[in-house]
Formats: C-alpha cells, sequence, structure tokens
C-alpha cells in the first residue's frame, strides 16, 4: 500500500480500460432532493465549474418535467465546453423528443432512459406486465437512439429486478442501440459483494455485453453508496454516476469527491484513473452547498469542514512529526490550503508551542508552562480556544511575568 498523491490529471474523455467515466448528475438527481432546488443562473454556475473540474458528462435535468428544466438542459448544451451533456426522459415518444430537442445543441448529447424492471415497481408503479417493458425498452431505445447516437437505459430498481429479466432487459436495451447500460441501486438497497456480483452476472450473460459500457448509480440509504459504487466498479462498471456532496433523494446519492478521491488514494486496490481535476472538489462543494442550502456535514469525508482538521495532542504531534500520520492524503490535493490544528483540551504542548510560534510568540520553559496550563483551563471551559484566545493568554502572561 502506498500514500501517493501525486497522480496527475489526465486529459481523456472516453474510458479505456484503465480509465472511469464521471456522469455527474448533481443537476437532476442531487436537485430532486426535497428543497435543493438551484435557479437557472446557479445551475449554469455549477455546470460551468463541473465542467472545468473535469466531469465526462454532465446530467443536466429531465427537460418533459417542466420548462425550466428544458431551458437548463438546452442552455448547458450550448455552454459546454468539454464535458458531455445528458437529459434524463422515460420510455416515452414525448419525454424522448423533449429531451432530444433541449440537447440539441450539445457537442456531446446523450438521452438517458429509464424504466422499471423489478417485480414491485412493475405491478405498482408501472402498472404492466414484464413483456410489455420489454417492447417499451425496444422502442424507447431505438427512438432515441434515431435522434442521438449516444443512449444510456437505466434499469430502475434494478437491484431488486430477477437476475433473469435483468438480462433480459439489458439484452433488449443494447440490441436496440445503448451505448451504455446502468444498473442503479435505486433505493439504496444493495450491498457491496452482492452489487458487485450482478455486475458480473449480467455482463457475463447478456451476449454482446462488451459493446455497451456498464454503468453504476448508488443511493444511500443504508449509508453504502459509496461501497457500493467501487464494488460495482470491481464487477466491471466503468462509469460511476454520482453528485457533489452526495446531494440526492432521500439520503442522497454517491458523493464524487469520496468516489474519486477512493479511487486515487487506493490506486492500489482500485487501479482505474477519472479526468477529475481533485483540486477542485473542494470548491465545487462550497458552490453546491451554496446553490442548494444544503450544509456539508462537518465530519464530511473529504470536504467536510474537519477532514483536515486535529484536535487530539496525540494526532496534534504525530501530524507536528510527520503529517502522513494520520492524513492518508494531502489537504492541497483535495483544494484545501492547509491541515489545522485546532486547539482545544485535546491538545497538546507541542501544538500549542508550534502555535505560540505561529503567532509570533517564543516563550521560555517557564512562560511557555503556565500559558500552556493557563490554555488547558480555557479550554475545559470552550470548545475552541481561538487564536484571538491565545493571543490574550499569552499578552496577558507577559505582563504579568
Ligand atoms: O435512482 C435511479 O434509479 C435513478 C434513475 C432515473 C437512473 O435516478
Ligand atoms: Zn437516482
Amino acid at each position: 500500500m502506498t500514500n501517493d498523491n501525486t497522480v496527475s490529471r489526465v486529459e481523456e474523455t472516453r474510458p479505456n480500460s484503465e480509465s472511469v467515466v464521471i456522469f455527474d448528475t448533481t443537476l437532476r438527481d442531487g436537485e430532486q432532493s426535497p428543497g435543493a432546488s438551484m435557479s437557472f443562473e446557479e445551475k449554469l454556475e455549477v455546470a460551468d465549474l463541473l465542467d472545468a473540474m473535469g466531469v465526462d458528462i454532465i446530467e443536466a435535468g429531465f427537460p418533459v418535467t417542466s420548462e425550466g428544466d428544458f431551458e437548463a438542459v438546452s442552455a448547458i448544451s450550448k455552454r459546454m465546453k468539454r464535458a458531455g451533456v445528458a437529459g434524463l426522459a422515460r420510455a416515452a415518444a414525448k419525454d424522448i423528443d423533449r429531451c432530444a430537442e433541449a440537447l440539441r445543441h450539445a457537442r456531446r448529447p446523450r438521452i438517458h432512459l429509464f424504466i422499471s424492471t423489478s417485480p414491485l415497481h412493475m405491478k405498482y408503479k408501472l402498472q404492466k406486465e414484464p413483456a410489455q417493458v420489454l417492447d417499451m425498452i425496444a422502442s424507447s431505445v431505438a427512438r432515441a437512439r434515431n435522434l442521438v447516437e449516444d443512449v444510456e437505459w437505466s434499469a430502475e430498481d434494478g437491484t431488486r429486478t430477477e437476475v433473469d429479466f435483468l438480462c433480459r432487459c439489458v439484452e433488449a436495451a443494447i440490441k436496440a442501440g445503448a451505448t451504455t447500460i446502468n444498473i442503479p441501486d435505486t433505493v439504496g438497497y444493495a450491498v457491496p459483494e452482492e452489487y458487485q456480483a450482478l455486475f458480473e452476472t449480467v455482463r457475463a450473460r447478456v451476449p454482446n455485453s462488451d459493446k455497451a459500457i456498464f454503468s453504476v448509480h448508488c443511493h444511500n440509504d443504508l449509508g453504502l453508496a459509496v461501497a457500493n459504487t467501487l464494488a460495482g466498479v470491481r464487477g466491471g462498471a466503468r462509469q460511476v454516476e454520482c453528485t457533489v456532496n452526495g446531494l440526492g433523494e432521500r439520503a442522497g446519492n454517491a458523493a464524487m469527491e469520496e468516489v474519486v478521491m477512493a479511487l486515487r488514494v487506493r490506486g492500489d486496490s482500485f487501479p482505474y484513473h477519472t479526468n477529475i481535476d481533485a483540486t477542485m472538489l473542494t470548491r465545487a462543494s462550497k458552490l453546491v452547498s451554496a446553490v442548494s442550502s444544503f450544509p456539508v456535514q462537518y465530519n464530511k469525508a473529504i470536504v467536510g469542514r474537519n477532514a483536515f482538521a486535529h484536535e487530539s495532542g496525540i494526532h496534534q504531534d504525530g501530524m507536528l512529526k510527520n503529517a502522513q500520520t494520520y492524513e492518508i492524503m494531502t489537504p492541497e490535493s483535495v483544494g484545501v490550503s492547509k491541515t489545522s490544528l485546532v486547539m482545544g483540551k485535546h491538545s497538546g504542548r507541542h501544538a500549542f508551542k508550534e502555535k505560540l510560534k505561529e503567532l509570533g510568540y517564543e516563550l521560555g520553559d517557564n512562560a511557555l508552562e503556565d500559558s500552556f496550563t493557563r490554555f488547558k483551563d480555557l479550554a475545559d471551559r470552550k470548545k475552541i480556544v481561538y487564536d484571538e484566545d491565545l493571543v490574550a493568554l499569552v499578552d496577558d502572561e507577559i505582563v504579568n511575568a
């Protein structure tokens, strides 16, 4: 195992055996999160940043659902310099035609079709027989393929679908011209080994499965979205669907920053690269949090306020000796300027002395010891001791010495 954070950005847009396509759905599945809706201008701002950071495909919306979604997909299609643009559509002619219309100006348009394939969804939601669903898959993919070259087909509730039927659906979609096959864990029900095996089985059993790129799309209802995403990649998926900050329906989708950094930091176990410039992850997180009004939890992996903060004395001491003792990636690698050693009741002498040095104080042994004792008293009363508190405390020590 190594800790090499020097992997450079690779400027490819199509996957080969070692690359994974990043399909960002912050503006579609992310925006479906209750209370996360974004204005037209905000969507353009997010799309521009996603494009600049190297996202391969941006799912910009669901054009048939509203005039606003149509306009956003259309405007984003016109302005993306590098990323392909996808729009979502059900297996219905009006959805597909509206989607193609919204994508008209995209350099690389993709129609993303979906239909439910699980017994539960077919019976209660669609009220259709499996044979009807198979027909709808064939006809919808064929219609979309007449309008654009790049068609993704998704088996909604794929992980609760009978495998034999799922294979027949995937076969029908590929036969009709689907270029990407997505098997979503729509309700976040899968566990990693099972999800990996599902991809292996479908890819092995479906004729011509190598003609399509397989895709993972995981929801986080059991907190397993990223683990399942990585398992799907192990099972042969080469496209990952994700959102910034894990924004999305219910408990959210797989978080882009976590997937990208897991692939990067654990390249020894997952030898795949993405085109993402990871130094832009923090900026993207802040922007999406601001426009969606969804705060990022403090201890969120990669982009949380505490992701590179250390308070305990033992950890701070280790960090001051060698940062790799308690950090598996550098803060700079994800766009954070530096590690922060937070001064609190768990902090030790080493960090205290370094912090004073940073603030411009070099105290003798006795003054340092007195100040440290007073700092610990203060830290017992306050959650965090700020730089201003330390300055006041040391100035007082100097005056009274
Ligand atoms: O979770 C899901 O199944 C989806 C599909 C529309 C791809 O978001
Ligand atoms: Zn979803």
